[in-house]
């Protein structure tokens, strides 16, 4: 049988780098499921299209080729066959995202593509509907969350040791209490911790000491 671990919880809470960090030690699959949301929004804005428009991003989102391959380990996204990894990090592809996600038949495509995905493999999956909605019978769930303030925090310092920050401080928690309403208020699948899983709130831990708290977790 595939193991299946969901992580979910809002923007900058250290989902990813836990999600990597469990995979790598399980030698599993780690998918971030937030990655697709961004490409249907990249795809979107490419073809002029309003990521507020429901109507045109349910007919987009119909045939679109998206998928998720692996190089070294790394997930790449690839969308009509293009590698967009990198390009779907812009701040607008980002707030784009967040308003694509909220569009029930975006989700229904995104959900069914990533449990196919688990049908097939063991996961680690990242996202904000997966113990909830694409996983309900994972294995173990966790929902991670921290203080807007620090989420914010870690994001910034992400993006600048990667050479991609493009945003004030300000900016970015502005775009990220955004993207929080809209995740927990939207009517498909919000942003919600599931009633059997873990609450872990990482404020003021290291997102590698909360890492050894998930894994102890798993073992148990
Ligand atoms: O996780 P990440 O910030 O890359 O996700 C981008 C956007 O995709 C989020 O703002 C959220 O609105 C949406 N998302 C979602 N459900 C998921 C993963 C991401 O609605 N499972």
């Amino acid at each position: 049988k595939h193991i299946q671990i969901a992580i979910d919880g809002p923007s900058g809470a250290g989902k990813s780098t836990m999600a990597k960090i469990v995979a790598k030690k399980l030698g599993i699959m780690y998918l971030d499921t937030g990655a697709m949301y961004r490409a249907v929004a990249l795809k979107a804005i490419k073809s002029g299209i309003d990521t507020k428009d429901g109507d045109a991003l349910a007919e987009m989102v119909k045939d679109i080729d998206l998928r998720i391959v692996y190089e070294n380990g790394a997930q790449k996204v690839l969308l009509d066959g293009e590698d967009v990894t990198e390009e779907i990090r812009t701040p607008a592809v980002t707030v784009g995202s967040s308003n694509v996600a909220v569009n029930p038949a975006v989700r229904e495509k995104m959900v069914e593509l990533q449990q196919k995905i688990a049908k097939e493999n063991s996961v680690v999956m990242d996202g904000r509907d997966i113990g909830t909605h694409v996983l309900p019978n994972a294995d173990v769930k966790i929902f991670l969350t921290a203080s807007i303030e620090e989420r914010a925090k870690r994001r910034y310092e992400e993006l600048r040791e990667k050479g991609m920050l493009k945003q004030t401080f300000e900016e970015l928690k502005k775009e990220m209490e955004y993207r929080d309403i809209n995740d927990s208020t939207r009517s498909h699948s919000p942003l919600k911790k599931a009633d059997d899983a873990i609450l872990l709130d990482t404020t003021g831990f290291s997102l590698e000491e909360a890492a050894k708290v998930v894994l102890n977790i798993i073992k148990s």
